[in-house]
């Protein structure tokens, strides 16, 4: 029970180890269900399993790819969208066929029956088998915003103020970021496995709240500490404000 945490040495060093451990899953489930974030702390991970997948072969055929959230009203077009990001970095490069992607559509006009729409298909698949996310400097997890009720599973958020700011940093442009779309703590918390992905000295205030302050939806990543099987994955950086260090 309970977050438990891995320190490494740099991005570099965390990045192949959740590369190994999404690799592992792969292997182990040919058939699992894996939510993925996309962002900045992500990046390099993804990176690494392409590789790792293009050099080991598992058979990725049946693994089922979900998105973790998108910016509500942004195209899919746009580089800055997480659907952008996860076919760029992830599903291209691994020849991912699209009936086994399935990401929320920002532009629907009925974002409800998004929501219904995947959390029945979670349903289908007996549930999340690994959730790869990263942490926002808010405490979020995918757009789990501060204050988020945690008995929701996907619905749709006004999104935080340091969201809509920080998010600014994946667009070409300045862009009116409102709402999100994501799953819920709900997910998170039944998943099998949480791999939570943070580096750099900007989130080592967040990670020390998340790890070592109370439980508590104003930091949603708490949430972590009541799951069974999480991870905080974190570089020295990230993990410089931790009063008990591990290694
Ligand atoms: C993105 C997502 C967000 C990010 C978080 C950290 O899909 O779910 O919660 O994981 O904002 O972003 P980075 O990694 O860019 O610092």
């Amino acid at each position: 029970m309970g977050l438990s945490v891995k320190i490494l040495n740099d991005y570099k060093a965390v990045s192949q180890f959740a590369a190994d451990f999404i690799f592992n899953v792969i292997r182990e489930k040919p058939t699992a269900l894996i939510a993925l974030a996309t962002g900045n702390s992500p990046q390099l991970t993804y990176a690494s399993l392409v590789n790792k997948v293009i050099h080991g072969k598992p058979d990725v055929s049946q693994i089922t790819f979900i998105g973790l959230d998108e910016w509500v009203g942004i195209p899919s077009s746009d580089s800055g969208s997480c659907h952008h990001f996860l076919f760029h970095h992830l599903f291209e490069p691994l020849r991912i066929s699209q009936k086994r992607i399935h990401l929320f559509d920002a532009l629907s006009d009925d974002l409800q029956r998004e929501c219904i729409d995947m959390d029945n298909l979670i349903s289908e698949k007996n549930g999340i088998d690994l959730m790869v996310v990263g942490i926002g400097m808010n405490g979020h997890i995918g757009f789990n915003e501060p204050g988020v009720d945690w008995n929701l599973h996907s619905h749709v958020v006004n999104l935080d103020t340091i969201t809509k700011t920080v998010g600014q940093k994946y667009f070409d442009k300045v862009t009116n970021l409102t709402q999100g779309i994501t799953l819920g703590m709900q997910h998170i918390l039944n998943a099998r496995y949480v791999l939570l992905l943070a580096n750099g000295l900007a989130k080592s205030e967040i990670i020390k709240q998340t790890l070592e302050g109370e439980v508590t939806n104003a930091v949603p990543a708490t949430i972590l500490r009541l799951h069974t099987h999480a991870m905080a994955v974190l570089d020295v950086d990230a993990a410089s404000k931790l009063t008990a260090k591990k290694m």
